[in-house]
């Protein structure tokens, strides 16, 4: 028998950190499927310009605000979702943040933000809603990794570690959710136009609109295969870095990134954190 797999007549989905960019696009795409999308993003970021989007559409967005670092409120957004909304069959962790760091302005704070977002945040989500995901003997859940997941690559010491643990961390708990019927996805996009990649110093290839991400995400959702990876003219390429041997994949990542060659414009332009 092959896993569960959401779909809308089945009930809510559920995103998090859906006030801007892939997440917003996701819910809306979501929301004309026919789903009902419960949004979680902060609480001081409301999300009305998107309930008046969607308005219309075959299913409807609800806001359940907390920040996901926070543990107990994101328990209680799962208990509030599941009464007023109905049961959460899709959960997607999507809820992130990106901060440069480099060797020159190491500090413990942008690490521990990193995790705590990325990786905690994804944590305190996860663990009540499959809970109840596993007492029904269904859920399909979706992780948000990235392509700097595979390798590290100059300024993504603490975001490409958050993306390697969640990609690690959803590969392992797909030996146990498959047992619970419970599906178990990650998308490790390339480069996307939203707010997070307003912020890399690098020039970034093959960048992708946010909609048509968004759309490769919903109709990976609706495949069910293990990993989502695009645009694939960059993401093959990537993979095909990560065969080659460490000091071949270093050197082309220097004449990439131009790191070997102008490091001071970097550290001048990645100081944003
Ligand atoms: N853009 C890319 O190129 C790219 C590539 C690969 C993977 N990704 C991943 O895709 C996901 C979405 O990123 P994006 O590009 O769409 O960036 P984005 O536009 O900055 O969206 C990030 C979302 O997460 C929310 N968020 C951040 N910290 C939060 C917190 N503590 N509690 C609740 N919500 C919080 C943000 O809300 P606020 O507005 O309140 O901060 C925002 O809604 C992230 O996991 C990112 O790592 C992005």
């Amino acid at each position: 028998m092959s896993t569960y797999r959401a779909s809308p007549e089945d009930g809510v989905a559920w995103i998090t950190g859906g006030s801007t960019g892939i997440g917003r696009s996701v819910a809306r795409m979501l929301a004309s499927e026919g789903y009902t999308v419960a949004v979680t993003v902060r609480p001081d970021d409301p999300i009305d310009s998107l309930i008046d989007e969607t308005k219309g559409m075959k299913g409807r967005v609800l806001s359940f605000p907390s920040d996901v670092t926070d543990e107990a409120g994101m328990a209680a957004v799962v208990a509030a979702i599941e009464a007023k909304a109905g049961a959460i069959v899709l959960a997607i962790f999507n809820a992130g943040t990106y901060t440069s760091v480099t060797g020159t302005n190491l500090g413990i704070g942008a690490f521990r933000q990193s995790f705590e977002v990325n990786v905690f945040g994804v944590l305190n989500g996860l663990v009540p809603v499959i809970e109840r995901m596993r007492n029904r003997g269904r859920g399909h859940v979706v992780f948000m990794g990235s392509i700097s997941s595979y390798f590290g690559w100059p300024t993504t010491a603490a975001y490409g570690a958050t993306k390697a643990a969640v990609n690690v961390m959803a590969e392992a708990l797909k030996f146990d959710f498959d047992k619970m019927n419970v599906r178990t996805q990650v998308m490790n996009p390339g480069f996307i136009n939203t707010p997070l990649t307003e912020q890399s110093p690098f020039s970034m290839p093959a960048m992708m609109e946010v909609d048509a991400a968004a759309a490769r995400i919903c109709k990976s959702i609706r495949k069910g295969g293990f990993e989502a990876t695009f645009p694939r003219r960059l993401t093959w390429g990537m993979k095909l870095l990560f065969l080659l041997p460490r000091p071949l994949r270093e050197k082309a990542l220097r004449i990439a990134t131009r790191w070997q060659a102008e490091p001071m414009i970097y550290l001048r332009r990645s100081s944003f954190d």
